[in-house]
């Protein structure tokens, strides 16, 4: 296979066909985890972190590892690119080194630099407006407990103008979801986002709707997802985003209005006691830390998918 490089900065930045692919490939992968070596060389990918990460700096380590590869994993504030160096210049310099770029920082148009100047893919491993590896795992996951995605009803409370709201809007619209954000005034979705999903939902047969009820969001849904309801970089804000977000709290009572079986999903880290409850998120089949694990598998998948292209 050859083409342009192709990067993932947002949900939609693989049409419908390609996402399925890439979550087939990431099925397959997780069955036989070292049977698939893409990077074997090896050949390196650099992973940059402007923010504190756990689950993203980890995954992608032991995945590039996986797929043979040398993972090159920084803080991105000590690299020259914190006295100053144009992110432009970084990305001609990696592309010389590296086969991948995967970067977490705040502003999507940073990502966004690193791409248009680069030469190698370029992952978006969370921005401020979109934090699309992670709904990938989250669509696997949803695979897994529910079989086909097209159809499925997800419910996300809270933040909803947060990363993973939008990213659950255009990710699960590419998906053919029925994706339902129930939030209050001033923590809506970026129109440009919803409008945005809402085209690819009429093409895929899914739908998007922004709610200010979140039992009405969470009736009969097959998925219920929510994020903490204060993101890196929002600590100012704290009391007044708590005080405005306890009625989307995900707990016992919003759990009870959605479908039997209902997969809860929390990207990570959890507040208990504010976004959700202790009860829901520690039940005995929260699909949690499955979506935790699949964040290796789906971001294999990715890597795989990009740099064999
Ligand atoms: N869910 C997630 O991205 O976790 P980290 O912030 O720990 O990477
Ligand atoms: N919305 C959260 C996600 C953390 C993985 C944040 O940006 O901090």
């Amino acid at each position: 296979m050859t083409g342009a490089v192709r990067h993932f900065l947002r949900d939609d930045d693989l049409g419908p066909a390609e996402q399925a692919e890439v979550l087939d490939l990431a099925e397959a992968m997780k069955k036989d985890r070292h049977a698939h070596r893409p990077l074997a060389g090896p050949r390196s990918v650099a992973v940059l972190f402007d923010k504190h990460s756990t689950r993203t700096r980890l995954s992608f380590a032991a995945g590039i590892a996986e797929l043979g590869g040398q993972p090159l994993i920084i803080d991105a504030g000590t690299s020259q690119m914190g006295r100053g160096e144009p992110i432009e210049d970084t990305a001609r310099v990696l592309s010389r080194l590296v086969a991948a770029i995967v970067w977490r920082t705040f502003g999507q148009e940073r990502v966004e630099a690193m791409a248009a100047a680069a030469t190698v893919p370029v992952v978006n491993a969370l921005t401020d407006e979109f934090h699309p590896c992670q709904v990938l795992a989250d669509l696997l996951t949803l695979r897994e407990r529910h079989g086909p995605l097209p159809g499925l009803v997800l419910a996300y409370l809270g933040d909803g103008a947060n990363n993973m709201a939008h990213s659950y809007l255009l990710g699960g619209a590419t998906a053919g979801l029925h994706v339902r954000v129930a939030a209050p005034d001033g923590y809506r979705p970026d129109p440009a986002v919803l409008a945005r999903a809402a085209e690819i939902a009429a093409t895929t047969g899914g739908s998007v709707e922004v709610t200010g009820d979140p039992a009405e969001a969470a009736r009969g849904a097959h998925a219920l997802a929510t994020d903490t309801w204060v993101s890196m970089g929002q600590e100012d804000g704290r009391d007044e985003r708590v005080a405005a977000l306890m009625p989307y709290q995900l707990n016992a009572a919003v759990l009870a209005a959605a479908a039997p079986g209902a997969a809860v999903l929390h990207c990570l880290p959890a507040y208990r006691g504010l976004e959700i409850t202790g009860e829901v998120i520690d039940a005995p089949d929260s699909a949690v830390w499955d979506q935790a694990e699949n964040r290796l598998h789906a971001q294999k998948a990715l890597l795989h998918w990009l740099v064999s292209r």
